[in-house]
């Protein structure tokens, strides 16, 4: 993708954070009244008792610490275990096209950008807000954008895959510049009542810009080349839809909320990331020694360490791939991004980087990025 170029990017954090401690306290007392009011039923073996979360397992099994999230209060609460956002009117902005504006107005900014330069929006999101209109339109209008917006769902690889479409957009000449927006409020489609996954995700919104390097104003990253690939898998599936009210017998059921198997993501999605991603270097004459830094999506740390050790064929130092799972857990399509956002500025001009995200599809997305002068 010769002359393409990610020239801005934005991160908007949710003021509310919900410490590993905090979580596992409400579960543990959301398990301990389960137990008390079923303990008859229990010992007679009719209803299975509830085992206790534990900030130590969370902390080994993923690397995550804290979670940033929209309503603390609704997470926390051993009733609701839910957060709890008041629906909006239609003549008010929506919570999902809010949080991704305000990461756009950053990334615009970063890129020295007003929304007279920007000729289409995508929002590349997990969970749209509605079935329409687009919440990409939404944002568009919001920001005073003249020219079109869909949105666009794959999951964890929400990012990239929108990176691709909007570079090939902009090659085409059917925009002079695109905006990207990943909101994701994930707790809205956390089962926070689940043992095994209770902890995984958190909320946030990135935003990013692409555009021809040849009209950067604050240099950025040469979109170097991306690559895709998808290889469907229901080992991370959400049944929520549309068609749910046919189905009323199902309605509330756990799989129309996040549900995954862990260990066989774990497994599966190791090899064909890291194989994926050297073969991307490969078929751009790019040795993995040669990448200065790798930004990949943010599910789970070992998988990550696992991932950059079979890529670099070493240990990758810690700031050789950003660890944001730390302080954000898994923010979906963010994820990498946020790791980017967050660790980019120290390199220097021709240095090159990877951004890989991964997730449900299975669903993988590589961007490799030369830094620009600026
Ligand atoms: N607290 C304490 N113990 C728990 C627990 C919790 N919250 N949840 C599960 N356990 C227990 C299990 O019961 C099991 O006990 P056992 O060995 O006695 O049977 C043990 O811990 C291991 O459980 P398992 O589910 O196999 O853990 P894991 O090491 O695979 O870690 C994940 C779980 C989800 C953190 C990990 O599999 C993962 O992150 N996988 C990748 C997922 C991914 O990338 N998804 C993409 C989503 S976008």
């Amino acid at each position: 993708m010769p002359g393409l170029a990610l020239t801005g990017t934005g991160l908007y954090t949710p003021e509310q954070s919900i410490s590993n401690d905090e979580l596992v306290a409400s579960f543990n007392e959301y398990v301990r009244r389960h137990n008390e009011a079923n303990h008859a039923a229990i010992a007679e073996g009719t209803v299975a008792a509830l085992a206790p979360s534990s900030t130590e397992f969370i902390v080994k099994a993923s690397g995550i610490k804290q979670r940033y999230v929209m309503d603390k209060a609704g997470v926390l609460d051993p009733e609701t275990m839910c957060p709890r956002i008041p629906e909006r009117s239609n003549d008010q902005v929506s919570v999902l096209a809010e949080i991704a504006v305000a990461a756009a107005r950053q990334a615009m900014a970063h890129a020295g950008r007003d929304a007279s330069d920007i000729d289409g929006v995508l929002v590349g999101a997990s969970n749209m807000q509605r079935a329409y209109p687009a919440m990409a339109v939404e944002v568009q209008d919001a920001l005073g954008i003249d020219g079109f917006g869909f949105d666009m769902n794959v999951a964890c690889s929400s990012a990239t895959f929108a990176l691709q479409a909007a570079a090939d957009m902009v090659a085409s000449g059917h925009a002079r510049a695109i905006l990207v927006c990943n909101p994701e409020i994930c707790s809205g489609h956390l089962n926070f009542r689940d043992r095994d996954s209770h902890f995984i995700f958190g909320d946030v919104a990135t935003a990013f810009i692409v555009e021809q390097a040849s009209t950067a104003r604050n240099g950025g990253w040469e979109i170097v080349s991306t690559k895709l690939k998808t290889k469907f898998s229901n080992n991370i599936r959400n049944n929520f839809g549309f068609l749910n009210r046919t189905a009323p017998q199902s309605i509330g059921k756990a799989d129309k909320l996040f549900v995954q198997e862990g260990r066989k993501v774990f497994k599966d999605v190791v090899p064909m990331v890291s194989e994926m991603i050297l073969a991307h270097l490969a078929e751009n004459g790019i040795e993995a020694a040669h990448l200065k830094r790798i930004w990949l999506h943010q599910a789970n740390q070992g998988m990550n360490d696992m991932i950059a050790r079979r890529v670099l064929g070493r240990d990758p130092a810690p700031e050789e791939a950003p660890n944001i799972l730390n302080e954000y857990a898994n923010t979906s399509s963010a994820g990498s991004v946020i790791a980017f956002h967050k660790y980019n500025d120290d390199l220097g001009a021709g240095d090159l980087g990877l951004l890989c995200s991964f997730g449900a599809g299975y669903s993988v997305g590589s961007v490799i990025l030369r830094k620009l002068a600026r």
